[in-house]
């Protein structure tokens, strides 16, 4: 469904992504895990049309520079990182907007779209939110909604940018649930990048590990997660242990004393960033 052929984004006049490939299959869940830095983001927004890039990036065997924009939301959605939300506009209206790719004007919902966004928002326990403004949420409840926004679209492709990182657990948990429906519903294709390597494990089908804009390693969570590859690519001291539904990643406890490298200054920003 979605296919990624050497990609590389230069930002800045740096290359911040080098020739990276990658497949989602339909109904597939691709994670992509990597230290901060490593161009999770820029790989997410790239396949979302937002970054220019070489290489190729297909769904549903259409090239996104063939596409105008609204003919690629149609065919993925993309939750970012870091949404910036138009504080004074209800939640029922912004969820909407994720309808208007569907549409020949702006403005124009119909009642199949105001069925489609109720149904969203009651999934993802939003319902009580409809009439709320987005500045009246909270940081977790915000990410909810902007994932709602992008459900609405009905794209066969999702791309989500670390979605569960202001969720609490039950939250974290329903949200990649839902995702998980939608695959088995709708065959929804999801490329999602997780900061938690547990939660990454247990929801994709596959892994791609990026570490400075390259993809160092690919393979099922059980192939990738290992002791030896965290601390490599993390530089993480971690315990992995055999869970009912998949690797569970327990970072160990790391005294000072214990640091068998000489960090460098870059090295310590990212470690304490990376907590
Ligand atoms: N607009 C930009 N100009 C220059 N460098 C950027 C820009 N945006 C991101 N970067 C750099 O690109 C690298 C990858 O960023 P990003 O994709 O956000 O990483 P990740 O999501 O894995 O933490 C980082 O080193 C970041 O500082
Ligand atoms: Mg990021």
């Amino acid at each position: 469904m979605l296919e990624v052929s050497r990609v590389t984004v230069r930002l800045g006049g740096r290359p911040v992504l080098a020739e990276v490939s990658l497949d989602v299959a339909p109904g597939a869940f691709v994670g992509v895990i990597g230290p901060n830095g490593a161009g999770k983001s820029t790989l997410a927004r790239a396949v979302a049309g937002l970054v220019v890039h070489d290489g190729e990036i297909l769904v549903a065997d259409r090239r996104r520079d063939e596409c105008g924009a609204r003919a690629w939301a149609r065919l993925v959605a993309y939750v970012p990182q870091r949404p910036v939300l138009p504080g004074g506009m209800t939640v029922t209206d912004y969820v909407l907007l994720g309808r208007s790719a569907h549409h020949p004007y702006l403005g124009a919902e119909t009642a199949r779209d105001r069925r489609v966004a109720a149904g969203v928002l009651e999934r993802l326990d939003l319902g009580g939110f409809a009439r709320r403004t987005l500045a009246e949420l909270s940081g977790g409840e915000s990410q909810r909604v902007v994932l709602a926004r992008a459900l609405v679209q009905e794209a066969p492709v999702l791309v989500m940018d670390e979605p569960t990182t202001s969720l609490d657990l039950g939250h974290s948990q329903r949200v990649l649930a839902l995702t998980d429906e939608l695959r088995r519903e709708r065959a929804l294709s999801v490329l999602c990048t997780l900061h938690d390597l547990t939660l990454a494990g247990q929801h994709a089908d596959r892994l791609v590990v990026l570490r400075a804009g390259a993809a160092i390693a690919e393979g099922t969570p059980a192939e990738v997660l290992t002791e030896a590859l965290v601390a490599t690519v993390f530089d993480a001291d971690v315990e992995i242990l055999a869970g009912r539904d998949g690797p569970i990643v327990v970072p160990r406890l790391r005294p000072a004393s214990s640091r068998h490298t000489t960090p460098s200054p870059a090295a310590d920003a990212t470690r304490s960033v990376a907590r």
